[in-house]
């Protein structure tokens, strides 16, 4: 059971905390490691509970779960049209769990003494580190959004040893040492992954204990990264629960406010939970939790933040590839509706943040009437929203580890307003814009994972 959960209820501008008892049993310790992109089957290990310094990689055994049907014959039909050859791969992989990935992203609000080295013993590898930049860039202007470096590739803390997205090595080596409170820790968001199916264990909750790293997909934390958020920021996560971006988020950078929003109660105690189980007390007047259904920022939020997330609902491949044909029959018929949701969710966080603020629009399905469908919809009515490319600044540096793409030919192939039309370059500078898609892929399996970056004019 939560010690609290916090509920926060506008009224006006102002924002009023409350904290409430958390009446509903908690959900397993098991489920909360792991981010809903990543699917539900988690298998804890047996010493799990002796903590990370004791614990051993192994391989998944998984049970052989059997596939909704309806949802493949769908899955099939439409993909097969949008990614062509890539469709017959991806659903090899997401039809086998056996093969799936998972990455450690670290804690900087807990001890993680060893872990780093427990992490390289066992085969695993930084993918991603960004933390305070050690690096003059010639090609970029520190301080600017648009033109700053990648910094999952130029921020690594001296003296850890990772692998940097290009490949290359560096020879460095010391751990983070205790670092639990938020004037000591430095902001830096840190995740391994292994090239195999390994996964590290989850770790039980102990009161008053925050859990040292988080299990997820590694293409998660690609919507945090192009979100860019900097310290002293006011940040919105739109649809949060259960919580694994805004964990990443405070990774990345200490905002001045971080408004985690959902609307499902359920799903809210679970969101809290996570923030409890990862963020430091220090953390609790600026990281709070809201109820509100996402639609309605636009008109009660207008104009106030700096950077807007809305990871949205969506079709989610990976688990609903693996729901009773019941349930799949009835999550189909639903689906055509979904795109008019996101659409709405993605105009209210456009009308949330401040102009020249930033919205990353992301979700976890494949299917591009939710993904560059969404974005250009809202692209069309929205004079004052200007995408970003995010092919340059994410696909190209992690092609390595993630396979990407831009929108299919059908998709950008058309512009409808003239400020979208591609002014230096061909038609593929314009479907860029409208996002990336993460597909997975035999021995990278991360993904579905689509991403957008809009900027709101001035
Ligand atoms: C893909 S999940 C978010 C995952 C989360 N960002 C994370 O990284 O852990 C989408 C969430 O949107 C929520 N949602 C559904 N309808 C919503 C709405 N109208 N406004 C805001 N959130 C909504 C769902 O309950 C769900 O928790």
């Amino acid at each position: 059971m939560s010690k609290y959960m916090f509920s926060i209820h506008q009224s006006s501008s102002t924002w009023r905390r409350t904290s409430l008892k958390t009446k509903k049993p908690s959900p397993p310790w098991c489920l909360w490691s792991v981010n809903c992109h990543s699917g539900p089957e988690v298998v804890l290990q047996p010493n799990e509970r002796q903590g990370a310094h004791n614990n051993q990689v192994t391989k998944r055994h998984r049970k052989a779960r059997s596939s909704c049907l309806p949802v493949l014959g769908c899955f099939d039909q439409q993909y097969s049209q949008e990614l062509g050859d890539l469709w017959a791969s991806a659903r090899a992989v997401l039809l086998d769990p056996r093969s799936w990935q998972y990455g450690v992203m670290l804690n900087r609000f807990s001890t993680v003494t060893g872990i780093t080295q427990l992490l390289q013993s066992q085969g695993f590898s930084m993918l991603l580190c960004n933390g305070p930049s050690t690096v003059s860039h010639s090609k970029y202007q520190a301080g600017k959004d648009s033109l700053s470096p990648p910094d999952h590739i130029s921020k690594c803390p001296p003296n850890d040893s990772h692998l940097q997205p290009d490949g290359t090595s560096r020879a460095l080596g010391q751990d983070l040492q205790s670092e639990p409170s938020l004037s000591s820790s430095r902001p830096t968001l840190q995740c391994y992954i292994h090239p195999c199916s390994l996964r590290f264990p989850s770790q039980a909750h102990r009161p008053g204990q925050l859990k040292q790293y988080y299990l997820l997909n590694a293409a998660s934390l690609l919507p945090v990264l192009a979100l860019k958020v900097r310290d002293g920021e006011k940040v919105l996560d739109l649809c949060s629960a259960p919580g694994g971006k805004a964990v990443a988020i405070m990774q990345c950078a200490t905002p001045a406010l971080l408004c985690c929003n959902e609307p499902d109660p359920h799903r809210r105690d679970w969101l809290a939970k996570t923030l409890e189980s990862f963020l430091s007390q220090s953390l609790t007047s600026r990281v709070i939790v809201s109820a509100q259904d996402g639609r309605s920022f636009v008109n009660s939020e207008a104009g106030t933040y700096d950077k807007v997330l809305v990871d949205a609902p969506c079709s989610n491949d990976r688990s609903w590839l693996y729901c009773g044909s019941q349930q799949g029959e009835q999550r189909l018929k639903e689906r055509a509706r979904l795109p008019v949701l996101q659409a709405q969710l993605l105009r209210s966080a456009l009308s949330a943040v401040r102009p020249g603020g930033v919205v990353v629009y992301s979700t976890c399905t494949l299917s591009s009437f939710e993904n560059f469908a969404v974005v250009e919809t809202v692209l069309n009515d929205c004079p004052e929203a200007e995408p970003e490319d995010l092919w340059e600044e994410i696909g190209i540096p992690l092609s390595k580890y993630f396979t990407f793409r831009s929108a299919h030919p059908g998709h950008g192939q058309t512009p409808h307003k003239p400020s979208l039309q591609p002014q230096d370059g061909p038609s593929s500078s314009y479907r860029h814009r409208l996002g990336i898609l993460v597909i997975p892929q035999p021995g990278k399996t991360w993904g579905p994972m689509f991403l957008s970056r809009i900027r709101r004019r001035k």
